[in-house]
């Protein structure tokens, strides 16, 4: 039986409120404290613990036949009250890749929400059945709710236009793995900055590292909150700057990060139609980079990225894509207490 609901904890145990750990970051050993932990946004995992993280999620894509048992009898839920593709599915193979299994809905008319359900009650309900949740809902703070009724590890899959932190692990594993390093880059954010979750957790994350900049790129209707400046950029000292050309900034880039612009949350169609082609970055842009930027986007593109850049060596988003399915597969390993590869032999 899982610990977390040992008989001892009689029904308080087996149904309270909010038992999984405070999302810390605190610890430093870099991986034995995540076991339990609700990942909510990228702040709740420290420096240690995702150097911990990706270096697990490296000897997996080194190995993963010795990871391809560890999860057995381990259930991993999707359930995804807005659409996905990538994430979805990848939190699935990751898990399925793990040895274990999943269960969930795709959308949020497939479950008791369509009847009226609030979100309490369904995470009450699924964190009986399974040992991990992956959330995605179109309210911000919806995960964090989530993590406060559940009996097992909350991740949030996004939340609005708020948070993405497993996007951001994805991001990072590249990074680290292209570039061999994150201090010192030059980073570009281009296009949503305003209600682009993924750019909000990558500049939260990437500011805590040595000697980072940012260059953001985006129409002024588009620009990154205020608050991300005040609450994370300033505080953290990181340097700073926004154009509103990518001409005028592609040459400086170490990392260029394109973004969608996202529909789904401009309040009316016309503003939509005006800003959605703001950015398209093109071979003949590409001429303008640096001979090792890296070029990311967390996908869907619509029309930010044009086809021909796709055989651009430069061009590293669909690796990006692969890298997301590791550092998931790291994340339910290091949630659910499995320390390394016990799985397959030799
Ligand atoms: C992103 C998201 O859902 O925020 N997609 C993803 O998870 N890879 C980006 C987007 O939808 O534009």
């Amino acid at each position: 039986m899982n610990e977390r609901n040992a008989p001892s904890r009689g029904l308080a145990g087996l149904f309270g409120r909010g038992r999984g750990r405070a999302s810390g970051g605190n610890a430093d050993d870099g991986s034995a404290m995540l076991k339990g932990r609700h990942i909510i946004e990228p702040g709740n995992l420290s420096l240690p613990e995702l150097d911990g993280l990706f270096d697990l999620a490296e000897s997996i894509v080194k190995d993963p036949a010795r990871y391809s048992e560890v999860c057995r009898g381990k259930i991993l839920a999707t359930l995804f009250f807005e659409p996905s593709t990538r994430t979805r599915l990848s939190f699935e193979a990751a898990m399925l890749r793990l040895g274990g299994s999943t269960l969930g809905f795709a959308e949020p008319g497939a479950s008791s929400t369509a009847k009226g359900e609030s979100l309490a009650d369904t995470i009450r309900t699924v964190s009986s059945y399974v040992d991990v949740i992956a959330m995605r809902n179109p309210k911000e703070g919806a995960a964090h709710l989530a993590s406060q009724y559940s009996s097992v590890p909350v991740i949030n899959a996004g939340d609005g236009g708020h948070h993405h932190p497993t996007q951001t692990l994805t991001d990072l594993l590249t990074i680290r793995s292209i570039k061999g390093r994150f201090d010192g880059l030059t980073v570009g954010l281009c296009g949503d900055l305003k209600f682009g979750r993924t750019v909000h957790s990558l500049a939260k994350a990437m500011s805590r590292y040595p000697n980072v900049r940012f260059v953001l790129i985006s129409p002024p209707e588009l620009e990154i909150p205020d608050y991300i400046i005040a609450k994370v950029f300033k505080p953290s000292g990181v340097q700073y700057t926004q154009v509103r050309r990518l001409e005028e900034a592609i040459g400086d880039l170490d990392i260029l990060y394109m973004t969608r612009v996202q529909k789904e949350r401009f309040f009316n169609e016309q503003d939509y139609v005006r800003l959605k082609d703001s950015y398209i970055l093109d071979a003949e842009k590409m001429r303008l980079a640096r001979p090792d930027l890296c070029v990311l986007h967390p996908l869907p593109r619509v029309n930010e990225i044009a086809p021909e850049v796709d055989a651009d060596p430069r061009a590293a988003y669909f690796a990006q894509v692969r890298y997301g399915m590791f550092a998931r597969m790291a994340l339910i390993m290091k949630l659910l207490g499995i320390v390394e590869g016990g799985g397959k032999k030799g």
